[in-house]
């Protein structure tokens, strides 16, 4: 949660941080803020509760002067409420210093009271405020802005990423990270801190990591990366995959209806370069190779949706594989004691490479000695950094709050996977991986087909069920992960009561909750799977119609026996049963977002929520 942006350069430091800032305003818009050391040789600030076009407003009615060095805050509130007082910049050293603050500093109760004890005073109730008091106190004492926070690092706990500049430093941002996201942007003759490489990508996609408990000195012409200790530390450069252009709403009305459509290109770019002649490559996981040899057992961490594209993978993995899968929330994993061995790969699932609750289950598992894969779309991030090996998604930047492309993406990259180590271990015949690389070539195309022919319907009827208090979706098999995702997307983007439920689960107590007129999404597999689930799954919906449900079926195209049970059907082409649930999630997105829509909310920055969950 919380943006941050630094810059140090010739051109106008107020523009390159609010175009930073409006690309990283999915981390968290509870307020905003800048600080900028003008021509003049002075700080100025300017911060506003709410979103950033609010701050943006303000410097448009007043404005700040303009400089060459400055930093640039978005917030997710954490420690005091979203009020302009509590947003960042912070200052420290009578005002001649600007601090700003992604994550959680954990002894700020006791660091305050030390500051407090000899006379400094605090004009938030920010956790952050600390550590702009502190540096600016070292900072009179050495005048040292790098060893001015460096020393005050050594004394927080927690995880924080901070950025800090002074006015006696023209030219100089300094930034520390632990457990928190930064990353360099490298220009000509101007340099660029960031959370993520989207906060600087349309100036330079030119970008450089940096580690665990490390400090970044930038100045127009120079990086200086040091440890904690003042140590040089090896650094590694990077090209951003991606143009500026691709985290532009381009003409859409809104990055979640314009991600919905980029559900096809997602899973295609998951699989480019990775299937061949019917086999699957994934050289990316070289490292690993000997482990994936002889896994005998798999554990998925993951959190929200992408913890719901690890229960795809699980039904995939083991099929294939034959290795057990178990998929946790990382944020229960690692407090239960789980058990793990060097045998063991843990597959963290992530879209943005940076949600701490996964992190640290990656943290953990590794301290345990198991070897750790990461499936990610965010280069430069941590959770990647911290693994063993990496399989990027590539469905590029996804700037919506709601994850919709990552989800399908994930899940390709998961499927992928299984069939890596099926042709690794023999547990799957050439012509059966064939057979199921095919399937994933065709989900592009399949995809565009559930686009073209579902959107305009459902933006049809989607308004008339504005005032729904409740909804309640039912899938078997990979239709379980699925009504998960569906309603977690109601929830988050609508703000309408909603559960998912296996469908055989229903009669063990679900059934209770329906009533007449309770609006029920029903997943429902094709009638051409070779399994029994079909007749099954539409049994379940005549029990809920004959308790006077509302349906809404997902069904594939000709499966008529649902039509006498459903109040609407929507219609999917056909899969094979591990596939379908990718083509089934779209209509389940557009569903919410045209809910959302239709309640005249924001469908990209739901309240309350962040797109990048940066504190435990
Ligand atoms: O960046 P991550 O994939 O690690 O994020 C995990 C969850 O926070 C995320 O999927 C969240 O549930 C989404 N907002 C759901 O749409």
């Amino acid at each position: 949660m919380c943006g941050i942006v630094g810059y140090v350069g010739p051109n106008s430091t107020i523009d390159v941080l609010l175009g930073g800032l409006k690309r990283l305003e999915y981390r968290g818009y509870d307020s905003a803020g800048i600080a900028v050391l003008t021509d003049g040789g002075e700080l100025g600030t300017r911060k506003r509760a709410g979103k950033l076009g609010i701050l943006a407003e303000d410097l448009t009615a007043a404005p700040l002067n303009d400089g060459h060095t400055g930093i640039g805050h978005t917030r997710w509130a954490t420690h005091g409420g979203p009020t302009d007082g509590n947003a960042h910049p912070h200052l420290g050293d009578g005002g001649k210093l600007a601090l700003i603050h992604n994550g959680i500093i954990e002894n700020f109760a006791e660091l305050k009271q030390e500051l407090l004890d000899r006379g400094e005073t605090f004009s938030s109730e920010t956790d952050t405020e600390v550590a702009a008091l502190l540096v600016g106190e070292v900072f009179r004492e050495t005048g040292d802005l790098t060893q001015a926070l460096r020393r005050v690092v050594a004394r927080l706990e927690g995880a924080f990423t901070l950025l800090v500049m002074h006015q006696d430093r023209p030219g100089v941002v300094v930034g520390a990270r632990r457990n928190s996201p930064l990353v360099i942007g490298l220009g000509e003759g101007e340099n660029f801190l960031g959370s993520d490489v989207a906060a600087f990508v349309e100036h330079t996609k030119r970008a450089m990591e940096i580690g665990q408990d490390q400090i970044v000195t930038i100045t127009p012409d120079g990086v200086e990366v040091t440890d904690f200790a003042g140590n040089e530390v090896p650094t590694r450069e990077f090209e951003v995959a991606w143009d500026a252009s691709a985290a532009e709403k381009g003409g859409w009305p809104s990055f979640m209806k314009k991600e919905i459509s980029e559900e096809p290109e997602a899973v295609a770019k998951t699989l480019l370069g990775r299937v061949h002649d019917g086999r699957v490559t994934l050289p990316e996981l070289a490292a690993i190779g000997e482990l994936l040899d002889g896994v005998d057992r798999i554990v998925v961490i993951a959190c929200g949706t992408a913890a719901y594209a690890g229960m795809l993978g699980k039904y995939a993995l083991e099929a294939w594989a034959r290795v057990p899968v178990d998929v946790e929330l990382s944020h229960e994993f690692r407090y239960r004691d789980p058990v793990l061995s060097p045998t063991t790969l843990v597959v963290s699932v992530s879209q943005s490479g940076e949600t701490m609750d996964t992190l640290m289950a990656v943290k953990y598992a590794k301290e345990r000695g198991a070897r750790t894969l990461s499936i990610c779309n965010t280069q430069g991030s941590t959770i990647p950094r911290e693994s063993d090996a990496v399989l990027y998604i590539h469905a590029g930047p996804e700037v919506a709050v709601a994850s919709t492309k990552a989800f399908v993406a994930q899940v390709t990259a998961l499927y992928l996977l299984g069939l890596d180590i099926a042709q690794r271990r023999g547990t799957m015949d050439a012509d059966a991986v064939a057979a199921q690389v095919e399937e994933l070539q065709n989900i592009p195309a399949k995809l565009d087909q559930v686009l073209e022919s579902t959107a305009t319907r459902i933006a049809e009827f989607a308004p008339w069920l504005g005032d729904t208090q409740s909804v309640l979706f039912l899938g078997r098999h990979v239709g379980y992960p699925v009504a998960l995702e569906g309603a977690l997307k109601l929830k988050e983007i609508a703000y309408i009561h909603a559960e998912g439920f296996a469908a055989g689960e229903l009669k063990h107590g679900p059934i209770a909750l329906i009533e007449p007129g309770q609006l029920v999404i029903v997943l429902v597999p094709s009638p051409r799977h070779d399994d029994s689930l079909h007749p099954k799954v539409v049994s379940n919906i005549q029990e809920i119609r004959a308790r006077g449900a509302r349906v809404i079926a997902i069904a594939e195209v000709g499966d008529v026996a649902v039509v006498p049970y459903a109040d609407e059907v929507i219609r999917i082409p056909f899969a094979a049963p591990l596939f379908e649930p990718i083509l089934g999630v779209v209509p389940l997105h557009i569903f919410a977002m045209e809910l959302a829509s239709a309640k005249g909310l924001d469908v990209d920055q739901p309240r309350n929520l962040a797109k990048s969950v940066t504190v435990e």
